[in-house]
C-alpha cells in the first residue's frame, strides 16, 4: 500500500517537472526532456505495471478481510457485551436480594439478641432468687439439725403413795415414757434447760387420801411458780393438772415441789406425771 502510494507521488512529480521543461521553465538547466523522459521510462521499467494492480487488490481484499474480521469480532464482542449486562443485571438482582435479606436479618438478629439480654436478666433475678431460697433452705436446715430434740414425759411411781412428809421435797419422776436430750434427772427430779428458749410444762397429780390437803409447786430455779391444792372432802381420787409455757435460759432449772404434810399417789395407772418439751430456742 505505501509503495503504491509513493509510486503515485513519484509520477506526479515527474508530470510535473515535465511540464515545467515544455513550457521552458527548465530551459536554463542542464536537464534535457530527453533525460528526464528517459528518467520516467526508467522508473516505469524498474515498477512494473502488471505487479502494482495484483498488489492494490490483495491490499483492497486483505482491508476488506480485516474489515469483515473487525465486524465480525464487533459483533461477537457486542453480544459478550449484552451477554455480560444480562449477566450483571441478575446478578445485581441477587445482590439487591441478598442486601435485603441481610437487613431482615441484621433485624431478626437484634431482636433475638435483645431478646437473649432480656431472658439473660431475668435469668440472673431468677438465680439471685434461686440463691437466696437456697441459702434459707441451708439455714433452716441446719437450724433444725443444731436445735436440740429436747422432749420428756415421766411418771412418778409404782409404788403408790408418796408423802406426807413434814418438808417440802423435790418430786422424782422415775418411769419414762419418753426422755429425748436427757434434760430431766430422775435422781434429783431436775429439769436443766440445755438451750435458750421457750418450753412447755404440763403435770397432773392424784391423791388419794380423803379429809386432807393434796396440791404441788412448780419451780423455775428457786422461784415458785405456782401451788395447785385441793381439799379431798368426798372422793377418793382428787385429781389435779395445769399446764403452762416458760422462756427459760441454758441451765435454768424446773420442777415439782411436793409441800409439807401433803400426799400424792401413783402406780401402774400412771395418776402422777410430769412432762415438757423445747418449743423453740430463741
Ligand atoms: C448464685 O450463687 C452462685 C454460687 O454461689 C454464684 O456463683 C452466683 O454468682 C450467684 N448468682 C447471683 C445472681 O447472685
Amino acid at each position: 500500500m505505501r509503495r503504491a502510494a509513493a509510486f503515485l507521488v513519484l509520477l506526479l512529480c515527474l508530470y510535473w517537472t515535465r511540464a515545467q521543461g515544455e513550457s521552458g521553465g527548465v530551459t536554463g538547466n542542464d536537464i534535457t526532456q530527453t533525460e528526464v523522459q528517459s528518467d520516467i521510462l526508467g522508473v516505469i521499467a524498474t515498477s512494473d505495471q502488471t505487479n502494482i494492480t495484483p498488489d492494490i487488490w490483495a491490499e483492497l481484499k486483505e482491508l476488506r478481510d480485516m474489515a469483515i474480521k473487525h465486524s465480525v469480532e464487533l459483533s461477537n464482542s457486542k453480544s459478550k457485551m449484552e451477554k455480560l449486562e444480562q449477566e450483571n443485571t441478575a446478578i445485581q438482582a441477587r445482590l439487591t436480594a441478598s442486601e435485603n435479606e441481610m437487613v431482615k436479618l441484621k433485624i431478626e438478629n437484634a431482636d433475638l439478641q435483645s431478646r437473649v439480654t432480656t431472658f439473660e436478666d431475668r435469668s440472673s433475678v431468677l438465680e439471685a432468687r434461686m440463691n437466696t431460697s437456697e441459702n434459707e433452705v441451708e439455714e433452716l436446715k441446719s437450724e433444725n439439725t443444731d436445735q436440740p430434740k429436747v422432749a420428756f414425759s415421766l411418771g412418778l411411781t409404782n409404788s403408790g403413795q408418796v408423802g406426807p412428809f413434814n418438808t417440802d421435797i423435790t418430786l422424782k419422776f422415775s418411769k419414762v415414757f419418753a426422755h429425748l436430750g436427757q434434760a430431766y434427772s430422775p435422781t434429783t427430779g431436775l429439769f436443766t434447760a440445755p438451750v435458750r428458749g421457750v418450753y412447755y410444762f404440763s403435770f397432773n397429780i392424784m391423791d388419794q387420801r380423803k379429809n386432807v390437803w393434796t396440791g404441788v409447786y412448780l419451780y423455775h430455779n428457786d422461784k415458785r411458780l405456782l401451788l395447785n391444792d385441793d381439799y379431798n372432802d368426798e372422793h377418793a381420787n382428787n385429781r389435779i393438772s395445769n399446764s403452762l409455757a416458760l422462756q427459760l435460759e441454758k441451765g435454768d432449772l424446773v420442777y415439782m415441789v411436793l409441800p409439807a404434810h401433803r400426799s400424792v399417789f401413783d402406780d401402774a395407772n400412771d395418776h402422777t406425771t410430769f412432762n415438757g418439751f423445747l418449743l423453740f430456742p430463741l
